[in-house]
């Protein structure tokens, strides 16, 4: 059901060295399936009264770069920063974010260090949750990079509240792939620890769920298991640097 992974180490999910799904024909579709989710959250970014443009902004398995070059776009860029340990899609992303900005720097897991404290006015980060074994230490990153006043918008529907994620997390792992189950409640609760101020809602609570039955990468049993999914389950976390 699930394209498989190749394997890596420690709290890095496996991937290969070129592509995060097995078929990277997968890889090449993830931006146009991922987009709808994208526009939602940058949607709510622009609607919550966030009090500055967000000019230094890292996101988090930004995979080729999609989302931040869209970002670059929107609201310009003096710094954009990746994390993504697949060197083909940080290569390709550091390529195509080049002229956004002053500085662009894509980097690995273990590069976190390169990024300034208190640097940002914005962390993004698009469902990457379940490929990240210690989530305390992503909040802490988090907390760390964050700027006075900068926010950090995490979007998960792979985690143990939703009921189809089982399903998902089960193929997965037939396929040799470690993920990881996070209860929202956990996230929320390392921001708190980390001087944070968590808030969550749901990404989307309306319009179409586009879905084709033909796609084998996160498959639903039900209509009512897709717009759960979509409209309920898929997570907006918003952790606020005060
Ligand atoms: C499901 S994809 C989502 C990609 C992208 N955020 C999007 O919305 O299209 C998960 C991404 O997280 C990356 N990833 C895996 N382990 C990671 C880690 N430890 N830190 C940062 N990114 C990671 C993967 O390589 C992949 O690009």
């Amino acid at each position: 059901m699930l394209a498989a992974l190749s394997a890596a180490p420690d709290q890095t999910a496996m991937v290969g060295e070129s592509s995060f799904f097995v078929d990277p024909n997968d890889d090449d579709l993830l931006e146009s399936r991922n987009s709808v989710f994208w526009e939602a959250m940058l949607d709510n970014i622009r609607r919550d009264r966030f009090g500055r443009v967000p000019k230094r902004v890292l996101d988090i398995g930004c995979h080729r770069g999609g989302l931040l070059a869209r970002i670059a776009e929107l609201w310009g860029g003096d710094a954009l920063f990746g994390i993504e340990p697949i060197p083909a899609a940080r290569a390709r992303a550091q390529l195509r974010l080049a002229s956004c900005a002053k500085t662009v720097q894509i980097l690995s897991p273990e590069q976190w260090k390169l990024v300034p404290d208190r640097s940002l006015d914005l962390v993004v980060c698009h469902e990457v949750l379940f490929t990240i074994e210690d989530l305390r230490g992503l909040v802490g990153n988090i907390a760390r990079v964050l700027a006075s006043g900068g926010r950090a918008y995490v979007v998960a529907g792979c985690h143990a509240e939703n009921p189809v994620w089982s399903m998902w997390r089960d193929a997965f792992e037939r396929e040799g792939r470690q993920v990881y189950t996070h209860r929202p409640l956990e996230l929320m609760g390392f921001a708190g620890e980390f001087g944070l101020n968590p808030a969550v809602r749901p990404l989307r609570e309306t319009g179409w769920a586009t879905y084709d039955p033909a796609d084998n990468v996160f498959a639903f049993p039900s209509v009512g298991a897709l717009l759960d999914h979509q409209f309920r389950h898929k997570l907006l976390f918003r952790l606020a640097q005060k």
